[in-house]
């Protein structure tokens, strides 16, 4: 550490020359991201409240409102009544969350997820104890139903379904789960963090149709994280629960003024939840539905694009595009070169695209002759 401080200046300079050389969002060559710019809204309702800690509540009563406000209204768009949850940092916070809460009530058994699942599960998995195995996928690139039911045993402690998973942005039958789910005390999980902020959106403009969420009535828990879709500042994550499952992961904490806390997290930076709130009210379902029908057509125009190229393994559900590609890592790579940003899936022989709201039409057809240009060099 320099004995003497900078000036505030010399921090600037020295902060800016960092920020150049970070890729930003609004150049829209990003495609490899479940982030995208927040709303400026919510920029602004996270400056607001930066310095609140939610892990001392009773400090700050008024961001204890705004917390609770984004469970009703999340709880309610995903059929939750009454509304019950947390808002935690993230994805991976939630899916651990809820494997720690199976963990405590159900013992240290199996955990089942789709194969692809997002890896914070197998993380929860090790960490917890827990056996980590996946349910190979069905036509659709969606969990394979009968094998579940084959690998079901009492020894399960947690199942969970995707809804708008990372790869394909699919979405399980979590009804069908649900019902091979009915016999077993297993706790079940639903995975929407991506896919949480677009899938109401999507049945609003007629777009998709099924349950995915708490109308599933053996779903016990789902997440889904407004820093993704949500168009809120991170780190913003939230878990519902159909039952109180914060109890069981409550511990004495003997200095603060509540007698115990609940969740992993002891300091708990609260910006994100004043920005999810404005994101919320500002938007209102009307924003939100504008945008998700904005992602899905330039998804959509995107695969049009694409389609005479490369093969397209599976049709849009989300706004998540993936094509089959010889040499997936060449491609991002060479793509990489000339600052374009893509997932290589070599489990799945694709390049993987997210179509946040941050791309625009004209930046998707330069993207896509770049693309076709790469099969063109790499073959
Ligand atoms: C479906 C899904 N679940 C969980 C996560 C983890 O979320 P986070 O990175 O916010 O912890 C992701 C991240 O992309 C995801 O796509």
């Amino acid at each position: 550490m320099r004995e003497k401080g900078l000036t505030e200046k010399e921090v600037f300079r020295l902060l800016l020359s960092h920020k150049e050389k970070d890729e930003l969002y609004e150049d829209g060559r990003i495609l490899n991201s479940m982030s995208t710019l927040p709303l400026e809204i919510a920029r602004k309702a996270h400056m607001m409240f930066f310095e609140t800690n939610l892990g001392n509540p009773d400090l700050f009563p008024g961001t204890v409102e705004m917390e609770r406000d984004v469970i009703r209204i999340l709880s309610s768009l995903m059929h939750l009544s009454p509304p019950n949850g947390a808002f935690l940092s993230g994805g991976t916070e939630a899916n651990f969350t809820a494997a720690w809460y199976a963990r405590e009530t159900r013992g240290r058994g199996r955990m089942l997820v789709p194969q692809g699942a997002h890896f914070s599960l197998r993380k929860a998995a090790s960490i917890l104890g827990l056996e980590f195995q996946e349910i190979p996928l069905a036509e659709g690139y969606v969990m394979d139903v009968g094998a579940l039911e084959r690998a079901m045993g009492d020894d399960v402690s947690i199942v969970v379904a995707m809804a708008g998973s990372t790869i394909f942005g699919t979405v399980d039958p979590v009804g069908e789960i649900g019902k091979v789910l009915e016999g077993y005390d297993a706790h079940f999980h639903v995975d929407a963090a991506f896919g949480g902020f677009v899938l109401p959106f999507l049945e609003d403009l007629g777009l998709f149709r099924g349950a995915y969420d708490f109308r599933v009535k053996r779903v016990d828990s789902l997440c889904l994280d407004p820093h993704k879709m949500g168009m809120a500042t991170i780190p913003a994550g939230v878990l519902l629960f159909r039952r109180d499952m914060m109890a069981p992961l409550s511990f004495p904490s003997p200095y603060l003024t509540r007698e115990a806390t609940p969740g992993f997290l002891g300091t708990r930076a609260s910006g994100a939840v004043a920005a999810t709130y404005a994101a919320l009210l500002h938007l209102g379902r009307e924003g939100y539905r504008e945008i998700v029908r904005r992602c899905m057509e330039n998804t959509l125009f995107l695969k049009s694009l694409l389609e005479d190229e490369f093969e397209i393994p599976v049709d849009p559900v989300t706004n998540v595009l993936n094509v089959r590609v010889s040499k997936p890592v060449e491609y991002r790579d060479y793509l990489r070169e000339q600052e374009w940003y893509v997932s290589a899936i070599r489990e799945y022989g694709t390049l993987r695209m997210v179509i946040m709201p941050h791309l625009s039409e004209d930046v998707l057809v330069e993207f896509s002759e770049e693309l076709i240009h790469a099969k063109r060099v790499i073959g």
